[in-house]
């Protein structure tokens, strides 16, 4: 290992895990959920498409947050894409030996061969297109096809989420012998919603899973090649994992704080976590985030970044006689859900709103708290009464 970006963990019995899953529901995909940043793509990339085409699968990956208004399109070229990758073979030998013989000189006389019939053009309706390519694809690598849909909640912003939905659904239903899927996202809400109004209940579906967060074996290794660096210095585990749950397991992060202590030798994380959090990048980011919302956004983000309920009926009576917020609790209401649609919040299943960079939260808890309303017990922290500096 060279370096702290070469730490890699493997979960191939994860992998081999979900895949029984599959094997044992035919035509019912299974949906992984997890906040963002702690790996789901990085799984489906390294650990469930080996695995896949270890046991006999042909793996095709989507990431629908790439074409976010026309997902189905984006579902169906990366189709093509895998069509094209198994019927055109990639080595030059490989091109050589398929380029179509039209002329075969047999000693004196010639034999003419036709071009092979060429296949039936794929139909433009994405939906049936869709359909088409599944049947193509499975035909022609002989194999079952094992669709990822990543960051399957931008369906739930796709003007015809609804309709793609259901199409994904019910090609599944029907090529239930050669077709597995797996969907990922960070809002099991937002999938759980638009299955109903796909026609069905998601948990009858999808089979609805908490992706695992990375353990204490990233840790050990990030330790351990901080002692490569550092021999005579010692990152200890009982420090380092509080720091990784309060990060919310997110691996980049906390492989970013291990860098900066080594580069500056410290052993203490969280002095190296504080001036992680002073570091002027981050605060620039913190800041210039937090002031691109809205006045009532705002007041929701201190008081989630506090722990209190924004929807709590004691807030809300706070939040409405708040000289210019005059706030209801649909107002409040809508103002969450903008921010969780814009990935600033998140709501883990039956949990509540919380703020999803926990960084974030932790510069905003600091810095607004000087002032406190106290209504009936209740303290609010409020950011239009805090002097900003
Ligand atoms: N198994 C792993 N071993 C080492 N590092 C990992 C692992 N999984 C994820 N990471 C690190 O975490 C980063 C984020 O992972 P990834 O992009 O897969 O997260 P995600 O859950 O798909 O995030 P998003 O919700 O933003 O799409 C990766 O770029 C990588 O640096
Ligand atoms: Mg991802």
């Amino acid at each position: 290992m060279k370096t702290f970006d070469d730490i890699i963990i493997r979960r191939l019995e994860l992998a081999q895990s979900y895949l029984a899953l599959l094997r044992a529901q035919p035509g019912r995909p299974i949906a992984l959920f997890a906040p963002r940043r702690v790996g789901k793509t990085y799984f489906l990339d390294g650990d469930l498409t080996p695995a896949a085409e270890k046991a006999g699968l042909f793996p095709v990956y989507a990431d629908l947050w790439l074409n976010r208004f026309a997902p189905l399109a984006a579902i169906n070229h990366a189709l093509e894409e895998a069509l094209d990758d198994v019927s055109v073979p990639k080595t030059s030998a490989g091109k050589i030996a398929n380029t179509p013989v039209k002329k075969v000189g047999l000693f004196s006389a010639s034999l003419e061969l036709g071009a092979e019939p060429a296949r039936r053009e794929l139909p433009a309706t994405p939906e049936l297109r869709l359909d088409a390519l599944i049947t193509r694809l499975a035909t022609v690598s002989g194999k079952p096809v094992l669709l990822m849909l990543d960051e399957i909640q931008s369906l739930s912003q796709a003007p015809n989420g609804e309709a793609a939905i259901a199409t994904v659904r019910s090609v599944l239903q029907k090529h239930k012998k050669k077709l597995y899927a797996v969907f990922t996202g960070s809002s099991q809400e937002a999938l759980g919603a638009m299955m109903v109004a796909a026609g069905g209940p998601m948990y009858q579906f999808a089979q609805l899973l908490t992706f695992p967060s990375l353990g204490s074996d990233y840790l050990s290794l990030l330790a351990a090649h901080y002692r490569d660096v550092h021999p005579t210095k010692d990152l200890k585990m009982v420090d380092l994992e509080p720091v990784f749950e309060h990060l919310g397991h997110k691996p980049a992060l906390m492989k970013d704080l291990v860098k900066s202590m080594s580069a500056d030798g410290v052993t203490d994380v969280t002095s190296a976590l504080q001036r992680f959090m002073a570091d002027d990048r981050n605060v620039a980011a913190w800041q210039g985030l937090f002031e691109k919302l809205l006045p009532l956004e705002q007041t929701v983000v201190v008081l989630l970044a506090h722990g209190i309920a924004p929807m709590a009926k004691d807030t809300l009576d706070v939040l409405a006689t708040m000289p210019g917020l005059k706030s209801t609790l649909a107002k409040v209401r809508s103002a969450l859900n903008r921010m969780r649609k814009s990935g600033l919040l998140w709501k883990p299943p039956q949990g509540t709103f919380q703020l999803e960079d926990q960084l974030f939260a932790d510069y905003i808890a600091a810095k607004y708290v000087s002032n406190f309303i106290v209504d009936r017990k209740l303290k609010l922290a409020v950011p239009s009464q805090v002097a900003k500096g």
